[in-house]
């Protein structure tokens, strides 16, 4: 039982003003939007509601506008992406409040879709402004958040209007919040964590919280030569924070204690320079990486090790690339790694969500993305939810 409410627990909302929080924080290149996942996944809820009669007013943020109007920031600018995924028309409306807001429900029939102003245009969204969000409560009925990747953020159109409104988890949100609670709430065990990335420093607050959830840590990336060097490992010219060894060593000892295993790699694939099939490329023993060399992805023996440890695991978490991937070889780890839990979710074995921006990139990249179980559209909230905090968008949904 879930302790939010969903669409499907709407009464009849035919006429009705649904406020409809969504993530249109778009990648855009000269003007287009450049990728339309996030519009993908709040089309259902969009759908849903229009196909109800509900009039559907979308509130989002662009960038950091600061509270200050931007021509380049306006939300105008995703209107026809956002026709495009939905095949309606919709209305732009330039403001978030007031009679300008008034006027365009007035116009709107049921199963009609406009998009508001980008809600960080103005001060009280980032402050959370009591009066801001009375203000933009007035022209709805009823609210709905479906933006998952923006409820690490307490603002007034992520969590204001949840207490200002009946308030729904759309289902983008639903599904979010459904398959993170399999990963982390209440995972089938064993769990596995795969984390990965350039530094320890970005993700300590999740190693620090997995170690006391997961059975297994995995580390890769740069940050796993911060461990190696942590273990006494001379990683040469590798990316590493030599200044947190002793965090490291921390989060090894409090893993160790919570009997959580800690996977590091034991071979590695290294390079004198960071260039695409460099001729100074080979594969060693972590133990054997020159002084004037870098790591800079995980070995194949690893990789095959990890394999056989995701084959007796029932959840996996991964956030975070294994290897430098976006420059090929140093993909392959990523690559093979991510086949492997791919196909294991596909046998029904594994339960894998994976999330953040890198990795949804690299799972892309291995072209495997469709067969994990859930794939986040969040960056910064997929982080803080591996971080055990409670997202304020998320708890003002609750009952
Ligand atoms: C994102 O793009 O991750 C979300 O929309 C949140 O954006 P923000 O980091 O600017 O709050």
């Amino acid at each position: 039982m879930s302790t939010f409410r969903t669409l499907d627990d709407l009464g009849d909302v035919s006429g009705k003003v649904a406020l409809v929080r969504v993530d249109l924080n778009l990648p855009m290149r000269d003007g287009d939007v450049t990728d339309a996942t996030r519009i993908r996944a709040a089309a259902p809820t969009i759908r849903d509601l229009t196909e109800k009669g509900a009039k559907v007013l979308l509130l989002a943020h662009f960038g950091r506008p600061k509270g200050e109007r931007s021509s380049t920031m306006s939300l105008s600018m995703v209107v026809g992406a956002v026709e495009k995924v939905i095949g309606k028309e919709v209305m732009f409306v330039p403001e978030i409040a007031g009679d300008v807001v008034k006027q365009a429900v007035g116009i709107l029939r049921p199963g009609d879709v406009a998009i508001l102003e980008n809600s960080r245009f103005w001060k009280g969204e980032e402050k959370n402004d009591p009066e801001f969000a009375r203000a933009i409560a007035a022209n709805g009925d009823f609210y709905v958040n479906d933006a998952f990747s923006a409820a690490h953020r307490a603002h007034a159109t992520t969590e204001g209007l949840a207490r200002l409104l009946p308030a729904y988890a759309g289902r983008s949100m639903q599904a979010e919040l459904e398959a993170l609670d399999k990963a982390l709430g209440n995972p089938e065990k064993p769990v596995a964590a795969i984390v990965g990335g350039a530094k320890v420093s970005s993700k300590l607050d999740v190693l620090k919280h997995l170690v006391s959830q997961v059975d297994h840590l995995i580390i890769g990336g740069g940050m796993a030569n911060t461990f190696l060097a942590a273990k006494g490992v001379d990683v040469g010219k590798s990316l590493c924070e030599h200044d947190l060894t002793d965090t490291a060593n921390e989060i090894l000892e409090t893993a160790d204690k919570a009997g959580c295993t800690v996977h590091l790699p034991y071979d590695v694939v290294v390079a004198k320079e960071f260039a695409s099939n460099p001729a100074s490329l080979r594969t060693c023993n972590v133990h054997e990486v020159a002084a004037d060399e870098m790591i800079l992805d995980v070995g194949p023996a690893a990789v095959e090790a990890l394999g056989d440890v995701l084959k007796t695991c029932r959840t996996l978490v991964w956030n975070g690339p294994m290897g430098a991937f976006e420059t090929e070889p140093f993909d392959a780890a990523t690559v093979a790694l991510a086949r492997i839990a791919a196909a294991l979710s596909k046998e029904g074995t594994l339960i894998s969500v994976a999330g953040g921006g890198d990795t949804v990139a690299a799972l892309n990249h291995a072209g495997v993305a469709e067969d994990f179980s859930y794939i986040s559209t969040a960056g910064g909230a997929f982080l803080e939810w591996m971080e055990g905090k409670e997202l304020p968008g998320v708890a003002a949904l609750a009952k």
